[in-house]
């Protein structure tokens, strides 16, 4: 099998859609609104349309089998609550019977949090780890290294930006991502608030924030952007960390996860965060 990593081009835009409602499946983060569109349009299409530089393709074969869609400045990218209020309002999805049943369930959800004082989950912004990325691959291609493959890429370029760290969102459950990001350098931060609105196999689930800070002593270089369609890379051998973390991040340290009442997003720059209407934030993408 021929193992290819590249950056997203305009031609792969349907194959990446295809592929996107097929990977994920039977996972913990499969467990969202039931309508692939809409959660395409919240966690796949921004990436394309938005900063098709940091996303990138794993083929098997000539088949695209896996993405990393990354974003070096979270700050500058629509957050995860507007992406989602504006996926509402275009998908009609309080018109649709398991959309609504989940957004109904997430305010249920939220509302009992605040009651309860507990913490929900919330933007995550912080300039130690500005970027962020989601990463999904397709069953098939699980254990064949090409995960780690499309990360190796996402932390090259995050090097090579000059981008001090990153962080990704995901489930507690979802064990297997959580091993495979520890594997990659990644480490927990911060609380693990209770996801409004998700269930798997009828139980709550937990978000976890996990931190990669990059490694010291390496100055950014300076180079024009990439290109979006830049030569063929071919994916390295299984696993194996080539930027292990500079250090474990100390969760004493200010500027936590936030974690608000009612899904507002604490320290969020996005104008409508915490809007009435909008399912709390914190709806853990399927793709981390
Ligand atoms: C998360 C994901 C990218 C990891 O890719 P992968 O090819 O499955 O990862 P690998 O097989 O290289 O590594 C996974 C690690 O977990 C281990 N593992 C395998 N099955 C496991 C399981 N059921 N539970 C816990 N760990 C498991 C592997 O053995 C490996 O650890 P090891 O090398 O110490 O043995 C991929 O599984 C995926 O896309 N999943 C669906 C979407 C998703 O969960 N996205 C990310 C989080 S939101």
């Amino acid at each position: 099998m021929r193992a290819e990593i590249r950056p997203f081009a305009e031609r792969d835009r349907a194959r990446l859609r295809a592929l996107f409602g097929r990977a994920g499946q039977g996972t913990p983060t499969a467990s969202l609104w039931g309508h692939e569109e809409s959660q395409a349009a919240v966690f796949l299409t921004p990436y394309m349309d938005l900063e098709p530089e940091s996303l990138f393709l794993a083929l098997l074969d000539g088949e695209p089998v896996g993405f990393l869609a990354g974003c070096l400045d979270s700050a500058r990218f629509p957050s995860e609550g507007r992406r989602m209020g504006r996926a509402i309002g275009a998908h009609r999805l309080f018109l649709r019977r398991r959309p609504l049943a989940f957004l109904l369930r997430a305010a249920r959800d939220g509302l009992g949090a605040v009651i309860r004082r507990e913490p929900v989950p919330g933007r995550f912004v912080d300039p130690r780890w500005p970027a962020h990325l989601h990463i999904n691959v397709a069953p098939q291609a699980h254990g064949t290294g090409v995960a780690a493959a499309l990360m190796n890429h996402w932390l090259d370029r995050l090097v090579e930006s000059g981008t001090p760290g990153c962080h990704l969102q995901t489930l507690v459950e979802n064990t297997r991502a959580v091993r495979f990001f520890t594997q990659m350098g990644f480490v927990a931060y911060g609380p693990t608030p209770a996801v409004p609105g998700i269930r798997h196999d009828g139980h709550r689930l937990h978000q976890l924030t996990m931190v990669w800070t990059a490694p010291a002593g390496r100055p950014p270089r300076q180079r024009p952007a990439p290109r979006v369609e830049p030569a063929p890379a071919t994916a390295g051998p299984q696993g194996g960390a080539r930027h292990p973390a500079r250090r474990v991040a100390d969760p004493g340290e200010s500027a936590e996860p936030a974690a608000t009442p009612a899904g507002n997003e604490v320290g969020s720059q996005d104008p409508t965060a915490g809007q009435v209407g909008l399912p709390p934030p914190g709806v853990t993408s399927p793709v981390s």
